[in-house]
């Protein structure tokens, strides 16, 4: 069982900071409210001075729907909320999925006094028995340390901004309980219009370019470049959800994750358009010197890893 005093993240010193991941004080396309009492569901709190959307009440009911049929078919449940901005996420799956813990990660330590007012209406209990702890590392390194601990979690949720889920997907993964859940985020609209395919190649394997159905390729993307982290430890991914919402735009998706192989690659592969007729079509790896359209095999390009 990991414990963490509330002044553990302040013993470390950062070295070597990823550049990547050092933007958690900037305003990034979404909105820092004031202080001010808000609802959701029933359930009050304050968001502060942190990054909050009601948009996001849709993909914040589907965790918790996940975590509750979770906890229901397990008899157990322990999440971690690795970027928990004010907490609201941690507040849910404590009340309403009955969580047994949760831990509220947040990088940035100005969020405290609100996350912990907003856990406050759950009874934190000591010990065995203690429901949540607030913590403010990063969230590799909050996920890592779990992990050598052998702290793991039944429900991973990483709410992170633009592609950043790809730097998390590997210690997520880690950190995650035998049939775990990982509950995970982008809000990078641009790599799935195909804007940025050297960076969708970076982040996910796959080489996106702009197609008409870039809404649907998004999620795939993420699917896909979780696919891709999970076989490199040896564990397959099963896609529970997929839910995509325009305000951000946020893709969002619910994945299992098991230990073993992924079975024949059936699912992982690529999806072509041809800009000639806008035909769409899937093929497989070992298809990959035949991709062609039956218009006109030159107009025809591999867009992106992930099919069906
Ligand atoms: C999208 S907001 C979280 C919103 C929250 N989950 C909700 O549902 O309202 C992302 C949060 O991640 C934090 N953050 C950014 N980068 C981080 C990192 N590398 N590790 C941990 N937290 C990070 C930011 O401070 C911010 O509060
Ligand atoms: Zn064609």
């Amino acid at each position: 069982m990991l414990t963490l005093s509330p002044k553990a993240p302040f013993l470390y010193k950062p070295q070597n900071p990823n550049p990547k991941t050092q933007h958690y004080k900037q305003q990034i396309n979404g909105i820092y409210c004031k202080s001010e009492l808000q609802s959701e569901r029933g359930l009050e709190f304050e968001t502060g001075e942190t990054f909050f959307r009601h948009e996001s009440a849709k993909g914040r009911d589907l965790g918790v729907l996940a975590a509750s049929l979770y906890n229901q078919s397990k008899g157990k449940l322990r999440v971690l909320d690795a970027l928990c901005g004010c907490g609201i996420r941690s507040l849910r799956y404590l009340m309403e999925s009955k969580a047994d813990f949760v831990l509220a990660n947040d990088a940035n330590d100005e969020h405290r006094r609100v996350i912990l007012d907003n856990l406050k209406r759950v009874d934190r209990g000591f010990g065995d028995e203690r429901k949540w702890a607030v913590t403010h590392l990063d969230a590799n390194r909050v996920l890592s340390e779990c992990y050598l601990q052998k702290d793991f979690f039944d429900l991973i949720d990483i709410d992170s901004f633009g592609s950043d889920i790809s730097l998390f997907l590997r210690s997520a993964m880690n950190t995650l309980s035998f049939d775990g859940l990982l509950y995970v985020t982008s809000t990078d609209g641009h790599s799935s219009g195909g804007h940025h395919p050297d960076h969708t190649l970076a982040a996910y394997g796959a080489y996106v370019r702009p197609m008409p159905f870039s809404n649907e390729v998004g999620l795939r993307m993420l699917i896909g470049g979780a696919v891709r982290e999970a076989s490199v430890l040896g564990y397959y991914i099963t896609p529970l959800f997929s839910y995509y919402s325009y305000h951000g735009p946020v893709f969002r998706v619910m994945l299992r994750v098991n230990r073993g192989k992924l079975l024949e690659n059936r699912h992982y592969g690529f999806i072509t358009y041809c800009n000639k007729c806008g035909d769409s079509q899937e093929f497989s790896w070992a298809e990959l010197g035949q991709i062609s359209c039956s218009c006109n095999g030159s107009h025809v390009f591999p867009r992106t890893l992930v099919r069906s």
